[in-house]
């Protein structure tokens, strides 16, 4: 079965400057998962390693360089789902977890599908992750961005038109035809302790069936979650809609229904992609076997 892998960096108000960083990290983001397909790897593996990449690149709202809590935290999000099977992972509101796909890897492994909080944070202890120092996954930047947003908080929820960094995710196809979705996030700028947007909410942000496709979100959580939107978008690949027409309908869905803005990555298990989004910018990456090298831009 041909071979495909498509990643997000987020929908958003992504400046003029940090464009580039967004670009580079897609790309890198996208090779990683494309060595482990080509290699005879499976889906899900695939999704994992570019996940991890972008998790631990500060340019993006995830892992190192999440965006910081009112309370200056990072609280992050993150989901994972197998097509093969339906077995799905995911975690929210976690604190001191290095990779959150890692965690929400472990918890797709366990009976479990969906920790939260200081379980999930438990849960990584016993299944010998180790806790990091928060102060860690603090960047230097969020800091400085979180004194700004103190002073003239951004509204909440945050429209994802502003935003200018954005959550993650992967979507990958593997030789065997096994579908895999993953998204991660430290969620909105500056958002209340608690909150918990679309990201780890299979069907919302993450959803993978062998049967459809797989589809990854990323923008304003609350009114993705309200239209189901990666679901939504599988169920349009098994309707028949490629993957292009199955992003565009659902973003356009988005935008009609709930006044919604953000970003979407679909593939479907021939190895077919797709992207839409509605805000200024989304940093993508994607590579088919049809196409000679990585194709990222933002
Ligand atoms: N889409 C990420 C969030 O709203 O948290």
């Amino acid at each position: 079965m041909p071979l495909a892998v498509i990643v997000h960096g987020g929908a958003g108000n992504i400046a003029d400057q940090e464009v580039e960083p967004h670009r580079r990290g897609v790309e890198s983001a996208a090779q990683a998962a494309w060595q482990i397909l080509t290699e005879g790897g499976a889906a899900l593996d695939a999704v994992q390693a570019a996940i991890l990449v972008l998790e631990d690149d500060p340019a993006f709202d995830a892992g190192t360089g999440s965006f910081l809590n009112r309370d200056g935290q990072v609280e992050m999000d993150a989901s994972i789902m197998d097509g093969r099977t339906l077995d799905a992972g995911a975690v929210a509101g976690v604190q001191h977890i290095k990779n959150p796909i890692l965690l929400a890897r472990q918890v797709l492994a366990s009976d479990f599908t969906f920790l939260i909080g200081r379980g999930a944070e438990r849960f990584a202890q016993e299944c010998g992750m180790p806790l990091v120092a928060n102060r860690l996954l603090r960047t230097r930047e969020q800091i400085l961005n979180w004194k700004e947003y103190k002073a003239n908080p951004p509204g909440h929820p945050e429209p994802a038109y502003v935003s200018p960094q954005g959550t993650v995710g992967c979507v990958a196809v593997d030789r065997h035809g096994n579908v895999a979705a993953g998204t991660s996030t430290g969620g909105t700028r500056f958002k209340y302790p608690g909150r918990v947007g679309d990201s780890p909410l299979i069907g919302c942000a993450t959803y993978a069936d062998n049967q459809s496709g797989g589809a990854s979100t990323t923008g304003w959580g609350e009114a993705i979650t309200r239209v189901v939107l990666s679901k939504s978008a599988v169920d349009a690949l098994a309707r028949g809609a490629k993957p292009s027409q199955a992003a565009r309908d659902s973003i356009e869905y988005l935008a009609r229904r709930v006044g919604g803005t953000g970003g979407i990555i679909v593939a479907n298990p021939l190895g077919h992609v797709g992207f839409s989004f509605n805000t200024p910018r989304m940093a993508r990456a994607y590579i088919t076997e049809e196409m000679p090298t990585v194709l990222a831009d933002c």
